[in-house]
């Protein structure tokens, strides 16, 4: 199995192992001795390990004598398990997990510098600083999201960059209804929204040339088993368990996600720009024929959706009849 070097503060290849072996056996007692032979450290080690664990809020059981065992199905995003259920993949290869850091999009910016090939994904458990778009922080409660971000090498210009964007969320739209059965509704360029809320979000940011991309991060955050939110994000967030009154395991729909957007990637380097333009509209209820406040930062105007230009920018008409082509901002509905 491919190896991911370490990196500070990323979780340790033989912890992981640990709570592989723990999560494949779910509920079943596992002697100390058994745990310590096959990831081959000593029985002291397992212990200080399984403490570890409770610290980081992994619901692990049992005692030094008796053995240890998961409480439940475990819903840790294990780097191992990933990777196996990835095989082949080309997001199957290089996974770094963290149980916490600042910001996953953060940590694939630097591997990308240094030469991280891609298909690079680093996930985490919390973040403490995960960012969101337009300079706004990304809400990362530990256990109960996704928060992960992909490294890219495409060879396109980066005036191609927001593509991949919304490719992200074509990818994230299928995957999530594919698990859920709850069909979001893509908001340009980026947000997914359930009844009017938000349940992800994407942020692509690179490192270019002029005329070419040299990587590209693209950072998915999902909104997957939270309970509720602060107060200032309760009336505008919401996620697919408070929707759907199920927990998920966000180790599946990671699964979806990224063998979904493999395929997607593969697609749109084959087939050009058309391809997510035309997917983006198909999926877009909000693409076409919505009233919306757009904010570019610079200006704020009103007007009607009229769909996507060949370069993927949204066409809005404005209340006075005159076209406009949105570069970049926040869309809002307007009722
Ligand atoms: C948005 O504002 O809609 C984009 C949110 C993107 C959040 C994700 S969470 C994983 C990755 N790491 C970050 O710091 N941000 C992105």
């Amino acid at each position: 199995m491919p190896q991911t070097p370490s990196l500070p503060g990323t979780t340790d290849r033989r912890l992981a192992a640990l709570l592989t072996l723990l999560s494949e056996n779910a509920t079943i007692v596992i002697s100390g001795a058994r745990i310590a032979r096959e990831i081959g450290v000593s029985r002291s080690t397992v212990w200080r390990w399984v403490e570890q664990l409770r610290e980081l809020g992994v619901r692990v059981k049992g005692q030094r004598h008796t053995g240890y065992f998961l409480e439940r199905v475990s819903d840790i995003l294990t780097p191992d398990l990933l990777r196996k259920r990835l095989k082949g993949n080309l997001f199957g290869k290089r996974v770094f997990h963290f149980f916490k850091t600042d910001s996953t999009n953060r940590v694939a910016m630097e591997l990308g510098y240094a030469g991280e090939p891609e298909g690079t994904v680093v996930m985490a458990e919390e973040q403490t600083a995960g960012r969101g778009r337009s300079g706004r922080s990304w809400h990362s409660e530990r256990g109960t999201g996704l928060y992960f971000t992909v490294l890219l090498r495409p060879r396109l210009a980066p005036a191609q960059a927001p593509l991949l964007t919304m490719l992200a969320g074509i990818s994230a739209h299928a995957a999530i209804e594919a698990q859920t059965g709850l069909v979001p509704e893509l908001k340009w360029p980026n947000d997914l929204m359930l009844n009017g809320k938000k349940i992800g979000g994407i942020l692509t940011e690179m490192h270019a040339e002029p005329s070419a991309i040299r990587f590209v991060i693209i950072g998915v955050g999902i909104n997957v088993n939270q309970e509720k939110f602060p107060a200032e994000l309760a009336p505008i967030a919401t996620s697919l368990r408070r929707e759907s009154g199920k927990t998920n395991y966000r180790l599946e729909l990671l699964v979806r996600l990224l063998t979904q957007f493999e395929s997607d990637y593969n697609r749109f380097l084959r087939e050009g720009a058309a391809f997510v333009v035309d997917r983006f509209q198909e999926v877009s209820t909000f693409a076409r024929g919505r009233r919306v406040r757009v904010d570019t930062g610079s200006e704020s105007f009103v007007g009607i959706t009229a769909g996507l230009n060949p370069e993927g920018l949204l066409l809005v008409t404005r209340d006075d009849g005159s076209p406009v082509t949105v570069i970049a901002g926040d869309v809002t509905e307007v009722r």
